[in-house]
């Protein structure tokens, strides 16, 4: 087994770092060697390398990419240290950028020019890191289901939902940043309560990622969900069939409308601290908030623009407006490890 992991390492390690010696030896036609830009990201999106191709295009440069999980990507980057060639980290979520910051792997940037159009919360007070985009973590249940009791997160522990609600892992970061801003808002003592509740009317001990659970209704195993909307525009978008008719099935629900509103996470990231590449890099996070890019974020991957005034998607926006809860992000980031240690009390696996 411990073999097993180890070759599995290797393997994952050597894969990462040919990405890097055959993308690094990249030239232009005349030979000379381009300004160069290394990204590590956990952002799995295929619009995210059409974006990375248009900024070479446009600004003469070369960006080379290694995907990996976020906690992987951050054990690289502590673990190369100095050495490391990776100029940026982004991610898909407030609690792995908290993290990244907290281990003062991100030196400062001049914050883009393009920020003005970025309401407050979307960046760091202390202008390490940027939001590129948000996601919103709903619930969707069943079209036939009566939800006239489920308005809040706080609801999905009545009893009548016994044996009926799908969500993913206490590994997933998109629940741990959930169960940071109920924290935040309820307090560690509700928090705890209500993962215990949420556990009590799980259908099945988690399993899957967000499609799978939105797939869980569709067959009839469960009658609510907690996904992140993008999911759905992916589902409904799908070339399999059978994956748009599990979007098509169930009712999209904005959870605590008449209260603090729906939680909001962040897509983004920063400069790392040894990047030698600090203005070049600038400029891509300059170039991520612009208006054509925000606008692909949206077309494209059905993620909520970090830039105001550029609109959803259409299939996003037929689900409505919604009530953003504006809890500091920071603090969401600054509870994980406190929610981390709820769901294990709670008996969330
Ligand atoms: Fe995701």
């Amino acid at each position: 087994m411990k073999k097993l992991y180890i070759f599995h390492v290797l393997l994952l390690t050597l894969s990462m770092q040919s990405c890097f010696v055959d993308q690094n030896t990249a030239t232009n036609n005349s030979g000379d060697d381009l300004p160069t830009l290394n990204i590590y990201t956990d952002r799995h999106y295929p619009i995210d390398d059409t974006i990375f191709r248009k900024f070479e295009k446009q600004y003469g440069a070369k960006i080379n990419v290694v995907k990996g999980k976020s906690e992987d990507l951050l054990n690289r980057i502590d673990k190369e240290g100095a050495a490391t060639k990776a100029d940026i980290f982004l991610t898909a979520d407030v609690g792995r950028i908290y993290q990244a910051k907290q281990s003062g792997f991100f030196q400062p940037m001049q914050l883009p020019e393009n920020i003005n159009f970025v309401p407050d919360y979307l960046y760091d007070e202390d202008g390490v890191w940027v939001g590129i985009t948000k996601r919103a973590r709903v619930i969707v249940h069943a079209k036939d289901f009566d939800a006239s009791n489920l308005n809040d997160y706080e609801d999905l522990v009545l009893p009548e939902f016994k044996g009926q609600i799908a969500v993913r892992s206490k590994e997933n970061i998109y629940n741990q940043s959930l169960l940071a801003a109920i924290i935040a808002n309820n307090g560690e003592d509700a928090a705890l309560e209500w993962v215990k509740g949420v556990v009590a009317n799980m259908y099945q001990s988690p399993k899957g990622n967000d499609r799978d659970q939105v797939k869980a209704i569709y067959v009839g195993d469960a009658k609510i969900a907690i996904v992140n909307t993008y999911y759905l525009g992916h589902l409904l978008t799908s070339d399999d069939a059978e994956e748009v008719k599990a979007a098509q099935s169930i009712q999209v629900l904005f959870p605590n409308q008449s209260n603090r509103g729906t939680h909001i996470n962040v897509s983004g990231g920063g400069v790392l601290q040894f990047s030698e590449n600090l203005e070049l890099a600038e400029k891509l996070f300059n170039f991520l908030l612009s208006e054509e890019v925000q606008k692909l974020y949206a077309e494209s991957n059905f993620e909520f623009p970090a830039r105001k005034g550029v609109p959803s998607s259409d299939i996003v926006s037929q689900w409505g407006k919604f009530k953003e809860d504006d809890t500091p992000l920071s603090k969401i980031g600054e509870l994980n490890t406190q929610a981390i240690k709820l769901f294990d009390r709670g008996g969330w696996k």
